[in-house]
């Protein structure tokens, strides 16, 4: 005879309320450690940004350093800061915005398509962060967010320039999903050491550094303006030099850095 326990009706309810107690669990600690991951996730975005500007010393917190770093907003329309008018009227805090969110935002963002979307990232803000490092009032380095589609993912990612506008200081990405030893590759520090000190725009003014596919030759006259490609992930490569172009290209920070080199760096 089965004891009263293995009703099904018991079981339901055990059931039910197990459900009910662990979900209470899992909603409490989501709730609970959302302003612990909202920090951390804050954190690691300045410390990709002076990792990015090889700014990180040891010995020193991010916030610390980061406390050096000026955040400015830029009009990627006119090229110019945007105006405190401007970012009242868009609902923009520098210190809090959110470049992912206002690229979803059809207030905040263009739509792209076809070969306006070499990047492939569907939306372009209408408004960037970028980062502007200062020495005697004079802008010394100037860091800059920069995304676009591989192979598999959306790479996002900062560029650090010196104050001739050109030169590359740092680049990584700090959030992609591609494959791990193929196009993953783009995380590995000897690859992102590649970049340093090779010049974005030609004498025309065009953002022409892009990976080479066979690897690049010293004494080639454009391997001042190519990077090694990833080897065994041509898609991710082709994703890599699209997203540089098209960050540093017109549609881009070209205006405003082209405004930062005629104007002075203040
Ligand atoms: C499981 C798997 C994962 C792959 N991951 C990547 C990747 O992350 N990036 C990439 O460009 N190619 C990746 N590929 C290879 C591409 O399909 C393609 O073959 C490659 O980009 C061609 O590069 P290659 O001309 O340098 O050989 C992957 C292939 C396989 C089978």
């Amino acid at each position: 005879m089965s004891s009263s326990n293995d009703s099904i009706q018991k079981t339901i309810i055990v059931a039910l309320s197990l459900c009910l107690v662990c979900s209470i669990f899992v909603a409490a600690a989501a709730v609970g450690l959302k302003p612990i991951q909202n920090s951390n996730k804050d954190l690691d975005r300045k410390r990709n940004i002076l990792s990015a500007a090889g700014m990180l010393e040891p010995g020193k917190t991010v916030d610390e350093i980061f406390a050096t770093v000026e955040t400015r907003i830029v009009n990627l329309e006119t090229g110019a800061f945007a105006t405190d008018a401007e970012l009242n009227e868009a609902g923009i805090n520098p210190a809090t915005y959110d470049q992912t969110a206002a690229s979803k935002d059809p207030q905040l963002s263009q739509a792209l398509s076809g070969e306006n979307d070499p990047a492939s990232i569907k939306r372009r803000v209408d408004y960037s962060s970028v980062y502007l490092v200062k020495s005697e009032g004079e802008i010394d380095r100037i860091i800059l967010p920069v995304h676009g589609y591989g192979l598999w993912s959306t790479m996002y990612g900062f560029m650090a320039l010196k104050n001739d506008f050109n030169t590359v200081i740092g680049f990584g990405f700090y959030a992609q999903g591609e494959t791990p030893g193929l196009g993953g590759e783009v995380d590995n520090p000897n690859w992102k050491a590649l970049w340093n000190g090779k010049e974005v725009y030609d004498d025309q003014g065009e953002a022409v550094i892009r990976l080479a596919k066979a690897g690049v030759d010293s004494s080639d006259p454009q391997a001042m303006h190519k990077v090694d490609g990833l080897s065994g992930a041509t898609l991710t490569s082709r994703g890599v030099t699209n997203l540089v172009q098209y960050w540093l290209g017109k549609e881009g920070f070209a205006p405003f850095l082209t405004k930062l080199r005629s104007e002075g760096a203040q």
